[in-house]
């Protein structure tokens, strides 16, 4: 805590509010004494509140920094690999050889899914949307893995975040190998996260004794990376919301898959790659950037523009890199998508409206471009941000399981409705 102090004055009361720091980033002021005025604070949307303290990730959003327990996401993506960072998410720190090969022998361990988790699959029809099967299965979870639920033991919390990395993947491809009805593929121990999930995807039982393309599972391995966790966001706020009522982390994690589905959250990405295709074309550019810009349209060009980012997301630029390497490497370099993407961002990045609005590209702009080229289906993207985001979610979650100033998520609200009043008869109304 500092000793500066915020005063609210209200009706001539003076209420002393302190003024809390942390190690980086803006400072806070503890409204906790504001009820005693009789008034609560009004911030819809959580623009002006920071609802938890919290160790692992942070954001500058002016600067376009992002941190990941004190590490720069680029130096993350680039030199390390995802399962260093489920490791440092999980625990604070990046592991040594040992600890990675203890950690990946862990997560190999707890990859197989129940074999009754396969007849749950069968209950969806054919067409559902991926993300649909992920919010139930996942939450299915806890009625098989009973042995795990006891919250309040921090060893048991810790097999469960296991438990969750590892059956991700694996419940994606399930999903998405149910809706072209292919047979589903188990993961192989030889295999990275990575491969894994690229050869449950695309493999079958009659072929897989191909590993996926080095450059390509290296793509996959860095997108789950940037995707890994991103400080309070809509769904990771989800997770601690219903994590604080005591509910089980499967349920949690299931709660922040729905939240994660909005197309101005992770559905942004299959949203993005939906406008590009309806664009078409460089010369129909501007037609889009007029629908951005029209207040009674509500058009808005996806993949640009962050709650928190007001400078170029920098895992975006990790992502146009690598979006660079996938093309290269699947001969598509001339692809008339990406192509318009870059048209796109640049004549954005000119334009008065988004300069003037610090609206940049996120990450989500260059991810559906490179998730089609490595040919994952657009219904799969924001599954695969799922995928990713379950370390981050789980990571918060046990943060905050191990807060002993945890406390119920229960916000307030400015009433607007009827004032009180009598009901009538029904005849009478
Ligand atoms: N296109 C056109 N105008 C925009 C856009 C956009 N993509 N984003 C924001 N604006 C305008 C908006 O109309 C508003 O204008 P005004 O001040 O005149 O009313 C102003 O910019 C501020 O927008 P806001 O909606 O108040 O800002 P926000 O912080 O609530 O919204 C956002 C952030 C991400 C929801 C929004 O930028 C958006 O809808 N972007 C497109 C969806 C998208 O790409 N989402 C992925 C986010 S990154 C992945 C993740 O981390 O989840």
């Amino acid at each position: 805590m500092s000793d500066k102090h915020a005063t609210l004055t209200l009706n001539n009361e003076s209420i002393d509010c302190p003024v809390l720091d942390g190690s980086l980033g803006q400072s806070v002021i503890d409204i906790k004494p504001v009820p005693k005025t009789q008034h609560f604070t009004f911030d819809p949307g959580f623009g002006a509140t920071a609802a938890c303290e919290s160790g692992i990730t942070f954001i500058d959003g002016q600067q376009g920094i992002l941190l990941h327990r004190g590490y720069p996401i680029d130096q993350l993506a680039f030199d390390t690999d995802y399962m260093e960072v489920c490791y440092l998410l999980m625990h604070g720190d990046l592991p040594n050889a040992d600890q990675k090969d203890q950690f990946i022998h862990m997560i190999k361990k707890h990859s197989n899914v129940h074999d009754q988790i396969n007849r749950f699959f069968c209950g969806f029809r054919r067409d559902a949307h991926p993300m649909a099967i992920m919010v139930g299965v996942v939450g299915a979870l806890s009625a098989f893995y009973h042995d795990s639920l006891d919250i309040n033991n921090p060893e048991l919390r810790e097999l469960s975040a296991i438990r969750l990395v590892a059956k991700m993947p694996v419940l994606a491809a399930m999903s998405y190998k149910y809706s072209i009805g292919e047979p589903f593929m188990h993961p192989k121990h030889e295999l990275s996260y990575a491969e894994n999930f690229l050869n449950m995807m695309f493999g079958t039982p009659y072929d897989d004794t191909t590993k996926p393309d080095p450059v390509l599972s290296r793509a996959m391995d860095r997108i789950f990376t940037l995707h890994a966790d991103h400080e309070q966001n809509a769904s990771t706020s989800t997770v601690r919301v219903a994590g604080s009522t005591g509910a089980n982390p499967f349920a949690c994690i299931s709660a922040g898959i729905g939240a994660l589905w909005g197309p101005a959250h992770g559905g942004a990405n299959e949203a993005c790659l939906r406008m590009l295709q309806e664009i078409g074309s460089e010369d129909r550019i501007s037609e889009y950037i007029a629908k951005a810009k029209d207040k009674n349209d509500p058009f808005r060009l996806m993949g640009f523009g962050h709650r928190v980012y007001k400078n170029y997301d920098p895992r975006a630029k990790v992502m146009q890199q690598t979006c660079h390497e996938v093309l290269d490497t699947v001969g598509c370099h001339d692809d008339p998508i990406f192509k318009l993407a870059m048209k796109l961002e640049k004549i954005a990045l000119e334009d008065e409206y988004f300069v003037e609005k610090k609206l940049y590209p996120n990450v989500d702009f260059y991810s559906g471009i490179t998730l089609n080229a490595l040919g994952i289906p657009s219904n799969m993207f924001t599954v695969i941000f799922a995928i990713a985001r379950t370390v981050g979610w789980i990571s918060q979650w046990m943060e905050m399981m191990s807060d002993p100033n945890r406390r119920l998520a229960r916000p307030r609200q400015l009433y607007t409705g009827p004032t009180q009043r009598d009901v009538s008869n029904i005849s009478d109304r």
